[in-house]
């Protein structure tokens, strides 16, 4: 594996990939289980003859809350490890100097998927999040890219992002990767404390609940209700939204509405000052 920190290096390993399946994996590093099987996945893709990429980059235009930027964890060592066991041939870790010039003024942003779930709540975060993919994939060039489905909107965002700006690239969605109690693995489970890291699988709990009583005909109205009661009886936990929307516009649905689908129950909970999200996709 080939480790580079400049645009410059970067180029240079990948002259020798010219032609050939280039699968990009852009992290933010502090990488888990999750990650692993979005590694795995570009492996395959790539096959024996391809190159997968992997970007580590904690991106500080996607974060609207400062605190959550500086307590973001970071494995730098731990990471290079896992990306060469899983069979990375490029490791890019830029810096914030080299990604952004000082006096940057151009912004990539989606105007109707990012205003509902996340996008409601962190003004600014998929305007980061689409400018810091669309500069590495206009570094990379790649031919494919892979993304994890826990991130259900930021996938559905750079989908259009493909789509509106001509990349050719095809997007991989890749499972959420969860614990045998239910939790989605995160970067920012590490910092729950032993106690909140025994409550927080309650909330796929209430959204697998909600889900099952919206697909035997309960009203959107009731089952929000419903979630929100449950996650409510969470200690410790603030709910930041319960929301279901459609799953391909990600417009909310009236509150009358029953078993229209795909459907997408999702949730962004505060277990302490730890912001959790999740979702169940009903189709
Ligand atoms: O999902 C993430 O880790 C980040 O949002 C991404 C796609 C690497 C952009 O910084």
């Amino acid at each position: 594996m080939r480790r580079v920190i400049t645009k410059r290096e970067l180029r240079a390993a990948l002259v020798s990939s010219k032609g050939k399946r280039r699968v990009l994996v852009p992290t933010m590093g502090a990488l888990h289980a999750g990650h692993a099987e979005l590694l795995r996945r570009a492996r395959d893709l790539a096959g024996e003859d391809g190159y997968v990429v992997v970007s580590i980059f904690l991106n500080p235009v996607q974060f609207d809350n400062a605190s959550d930027l500086d307590t973001y964890p970071q494995h730098r060592e731990d990471d290079a490890q896992l990306c060469e066991d899983c069979g990375t041939d490029v490791l890019f870790t830029p810096t914030a100097q080299e990604m952004y010039c000082p006096d940057r003024s151009m912004v990539v942003e989606e105007t109707q998927l990012s205003q509902t779930l996340c996008g409601a709540k962190r003004p600014g975060h998929f305007a980061g999040v689409c400018l810091v993919v669309a500069k590495l994939f206009n570094m990379v060039q790649p031919t494919d890219a892979v993304f994890g489905k826990k991130d259900f909107q930021q996938l559905a965002i750079l989908r259009r992002m493909v789509r509106d700006l001509d990349y050719p690239i095809t997007l991989h969605g890749v499972p959420t990767v969860r614990e045998s109690n239910g939790l989605a693995i995160s970067s920012r489970n590490e910092r729950l404390s032993p106690e909140q890291r025994t409550l927080a699988p309650g909330l796929y709990a209430a959204l697998q609940q909600g889900a099952a009583s919206y697909a035997a005909g309960q009203s959107v109205r009731e089952t929000l209700a419903e979630v929100e009661k449950l996650v409510q009886a969470i200690p410790g936990t603030r709910i930041d939204y319960v929301e279901m929307v459609h799953a391909g516009t990600l417009q909310p649905l009236g509150a009358e509405v029953r078993q229209e689908k795909p459907a997408l129950l999702a949730a962004a909970v505060w277990f302490g000052d730890v912001r959790l999200i999740d979702h169940v996709e009903i189709l």
